[in-house]
């Protein structure tokens, strides 16, 4: 394999993203001699040898006890709980003696919530009076610390702050087609606030679709038929599923990275486009629990969605417009607010012998939304615990065979933003 052979004797990079609650794609892993003995010939080095010793030396242990840290407390990006997660991978990763730990600050533009004024939908009667309003945070099921303070109030990122009132639409999971085949059922949305449920499109592009057919506000939620597909008895904290009161937070940025520059690193120094050129929905949008979405979707009037439409909770699901009692209507108000703030990236180095210049990439973010305990905070134990094997192995190389250790080499990762474009590792530095 011409890929591994070229990883192998490259510089690893660690690295991990602060900020945008960004993807990150592991492509592979690669290498590194499993017994190593003086003298080891490169060439009788097999990809097998490598996954052996990781496989045998990766522990467990460590990687639970890792991330019952990691998630002890929240971690939303540009936050000071954040810069601690930041100072604690750097320092770990000095302890397991990576030969390079930096932190490379970006000036982003990052959404919250208002932390006094919840962002709320309300039932409002013909009077203007308020019939039903969703809740402000999540329940606490199940810890202790579900309660903590620190918890933001519900919200989606960089969703317009505004405070609209109107009929509400069911469009299904608010792909072109469903909206095409609201349009064809004879309902306008235009001047309607759009409900739609999470799970088959990503949900900047629900908002920005309603935008452009003239929605005033999106409310968002994830079905049980998609999201506690066992029943109600085999959601959280009895399983993974998602439980009633769990409301899908998520961001409605329409492009990968820091809004006010778009395809470039957000450096302090870099050119910034005004916010409001920003590929960013002009439209308010909330999520919502499925608690919640009942109490809207029991209430509303229009014709009944067509079976697929149909979800698991308990009522028939109809596009509206409106809701059944005359002169009713929704009410959403968001109060989120988008502030320029710096998050870090951390990157780790272990250099190469042979091409030091080359680099190979692994790395995932290390903001949540919450607490984070599956995205990224599963990803970051994995990662540090794979770097402390990593490093074990070439402290063991090192000292067994002073002669040719073979440069460590790692795995390609692509972190959405900066990484790549950081001086400490540019992408046409990569090999794979
Ligand atoms: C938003 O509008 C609703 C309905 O008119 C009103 O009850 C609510 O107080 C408004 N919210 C704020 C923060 O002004
Ligand atoms: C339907 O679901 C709602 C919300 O979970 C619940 O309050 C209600 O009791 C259910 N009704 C029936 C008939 O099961
Ligand atoms: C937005 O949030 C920042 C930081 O919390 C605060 O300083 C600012 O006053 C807020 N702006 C608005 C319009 O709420
Ligand atoms: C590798 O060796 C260095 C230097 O002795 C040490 O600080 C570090 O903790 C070792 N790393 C591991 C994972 O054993």
């Amino acid at each position: 394999m011409a890929f591994t052979r070229l990883c192998q004797y490259s510089s690893t990079i660690l690295c991990a993203t602060g900020g945008l609650a960004c993807i990150c794609v592991v492509m592979a892993i690669v290498m590194f001699p499993g017994d190593p003995k003086v003298n080891i010939r490169r060439e009788d080095v097999t990809l097998t040898d490598v996954e052996d010793y990781v496989i045998k030396n990766i522990n467990p242990d460590n990687i639970r006890q890792t991330l019952r840290y990691l998630t002890t407390g929240t971690h939303l990006g540009g936050t000071e709980q954040e810069l601690d997660m930041a100072r604690y991978i750097g320092s770990r990763w000095q302890q397991q003696g990576l030969d390079q730990v930096h932190f490379v600050p970006y000036q982003v533009l990052l959404s919250y919530p208002s932390p006094t004024i919840p962002n709320l939908i309300k039932i409002l009667d013909s009077a203007g009076q308020v019939v039903w309003v969703s809740a402000a945070k999540q329940k606490p099921l199940y810890a202790p610390e579900e309660a903590s303070p620190d918890i933001p109030f519900t919200f989606i990122g960089y969703s317009a702050p505004a405070n609209v009132t109107g009929d509400v639409v069911y469009v299904y999971y608010g792909r072109e087609e469903d909206f095409d085949f609201v349009a064809a059922s004879g309902v306008d949305i235009s001047g309607k606030i759009v409900l739609a449920r999470y799970g088959a499109i990503f949900r900047s592009n629900i908002v920005e679709m309603a935008e452009a057919r003239g929605g005033i506000g999106v409310i968002l939620y994830s079905d049980p038929e998609d999201y506690a597909p066992e029943g109600s008895n085999f959601v959280y904290p009895h399983s993974y599923y998602m439980p009633p009161s769990a409301a899908p937070f998520g961001t409605i940025k329409l492009l990968d990275g820091d809004p006010l520059t778009p395809y470039y690193p957000a450096t302090e120094s870099a050119f910034r486009i005004p916010e409001d050129e920003a590929p960013l929905p002009k439209i308010p949008a909330q999520c919502i629990s499925y608690e919640d979405a009942w109490q809207i979707l029991s209430r509303m009037g229009g014709p009944a969605a067509p079976e697929k439409w149909q979800g698991s909770l308990n009522v028939t699901y109809n596009i509206g417009p409106g809701l059944r009692e005359s002169g009713w209507s929704l009410n959403l108000d968001v109060n989120n607010n988008n502030t320029m703030t710096t998050t870090y990236n951390v990157v780790g180095v272990m250099t190469g012998q042979e091409e030091p210049d080359r680099y190979v990439v692994l790395g995932n973010h290390y903001d949540a939304w919450l607490f984070g305990g599956l995205d990224p905070n599963s990803g970051t134990a994995a990662m540090l615990e794979l770097s402390r094997v990593f490093t074990q192995l070439r402290n063991e190389t090192v000292l067994l065979s002073r002669l040719e250790a073979p440069t460590v080499a790692s795995v390609l990762c692509l972190g959405s933003r900066g990484v790549r474009n950081s001086r400490l590792c540019r992408v046409d530095r990569t090999v794979c």
